[in-house]
């Protein structure tokens, strides 16, 4: 049986029902088939740039009799993607570098039907600029601890508006560090590595001390 953990939990939780998914880098499948399995998604595409993890993957689809729901698909990002073949899209545990790449490198991620579930392992600041700038609003985030580690995961959707946003925004997104402790708990992870980056840039550390203001100012 398949037990996602809170990182794939919470990634699954943003999946709507009765849609389509598409999981881009599945690794192992466990997402799309979980979903499946509970009647959540209505088929899913179970994606990655690399044979052996789909091999792992085609595993769990036969090992849960799901041939007839998720397709495995070789693809870089999006790329041998259809419009029609996702409503949802799932991005887990890659850079959010690498996150923004692929979307950006999509034609129809502009689709505004379209819902992009993301978890940027690292640099979500930079996903979270560059998702700004390109006119997709985060939806909702959330994050959560999985054997120790704080994640976080957005949902995100195209409206071609560029908001204004301020300086702190790429590092609390829509989290309330003020109310929730697993919000802390990641926005103080932002706030060690700036701290950690100002040994070579003093800029580092007057931005670390403005989250820090942000997060503790009336705690
Ligand atoms: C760390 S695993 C994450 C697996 C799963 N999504 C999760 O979050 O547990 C990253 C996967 O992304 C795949 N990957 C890396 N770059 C990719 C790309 N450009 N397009 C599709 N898959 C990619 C890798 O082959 C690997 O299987």
């Amino acid at each position: 049986m398949i037990a996602l953990d809170s990182r794939l939990s919470l990634c699954a939780s943003y999946a709507r029902k009765g849609k389509r998914l598409a999981d881009i880098g599945t690794d192992h499948a466990y997402l799309p088939a979980r979903l499946c399995l509970d009647g959540i998604c209505a088929g899913a595409i179970a994606a990655d740039i690399n044979p052996e993890p789909l091999s792992r993957g085609q595993k769990t689809i036969a090992d849960c009799g799901l041939e007839n729901m998720i397709q495995i698909r070789l693809s870089d990002g999006l790329k041998e993607i259809r419009p029609d073949e996702a409503d949802d899209i799932v991005i887990a545990g890659m850079g959010g570098e690498l996150i923004a790449e692929i979307i950006g490198g999509w034609e129809y991620s502009r689709d505004k039907s379209k819902r992009f579930i993301l978890q940027p392992m690292t640099k979500s600041e930079l996903l979270i600029e560059w998702l700004c700038a390109n006119g997709y609003e985060i939806l909702s985030q959330d994050c959560c601890v999985a054997a120790n580690k704080c994640y976080t995961v957005l949902l995100v959707q195209y409206t071609g508006e560029q908001r204004e946003y301020g300086e702190l925004f790429p590092y609390l997104g829509k989290l309330d560090p003020k109310k929730n402790d697993t919000h802390l708990r990641f926005t103080e992870s932002h706030i060690n590595r700036l701290l950690k980056k100002a040994n070579g840039d003093a800029r580092f550390a007057v931005l670390a001390n403005k989250l820090r203001e942000a997060v503790y100012g009336d705690r």
